[in-house]
């Protein structure tokens, strides 16, 4: 597998099909995923918007969206990360989040923050954070829809 970080313009169709095989989210916020990614190809780096692509011969098979948080020392966000229904579960996660642990720290960050919904459906997804070293530090009652909280995770260098 290889990482890549810069951003093709093929990268939109990849993200779309990428969001949407996992069938974790509505159609808005698949849009959403595409729109930071065509952010990056119109502002490139200014957008706040960076980008680690996991591809091989065979094609996009998944990626992660990080940035910097504005005002602040050394904080950053993960965005999103999607690893392709038919790849998940093989290590292919943990690999794109350490790359992009180690873009954070070469850009001077010092703690990444992950913000995840607290609904079933996302318990893969927390148990994923936790396998890779995150720490629940908050979590927001309620915020997404009542009965759909919000759980913030962080990892300090
Ligand atoms: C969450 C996601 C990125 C994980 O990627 P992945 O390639 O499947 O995960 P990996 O194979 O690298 O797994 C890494 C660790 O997490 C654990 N994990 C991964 N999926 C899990 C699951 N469904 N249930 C329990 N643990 C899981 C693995 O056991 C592994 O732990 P270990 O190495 O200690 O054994 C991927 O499943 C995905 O795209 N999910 C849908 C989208 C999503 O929820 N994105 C996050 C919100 S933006």
């Amino acid at each position: 597998m290889n990482f890549r970080y810069q951003v093709l313009p093929s990268d939109c169709e990849d993200v779309r099909r990428i969001v949407d095989s996992t069938g974790f989210f509505y159609p808005d916020e698949v849009d959403m995923a595409v729109e930071l990614v065509q952010a990056h190809l119109e502002q490139g780096p200014d957008s706040g918007y960076h980008f680690v692509f996991a591809q091989d011969a065979g094609g996009v098979h998944g990626y992660t969206c990080y940035g910097p948080v504005a005002c602040t020392r050394g904080s950053f966000d993960l965005y999103w990360i999607a690893v392709d229904k038919n790849r998940q579960q093989q290590g292919l996660g943990r690999e794109l989040l350490e790359h992009t642990e180690i873009c954070i720290q070469a850009s001077g960050g010092m703690r990444v923050y992950i913000e995840t919904s607290a609904r079933e459906l996302y318990r893969p997804t927390q148990r994923f954070y936790e396998r890779c070293g995150y720490e629940a530090e908050a979590r927001l009652k309620d915020f997404y829809a009542p009965g759909d909280s919000k759980i913030i995770y962080v990892k300090h260098f």
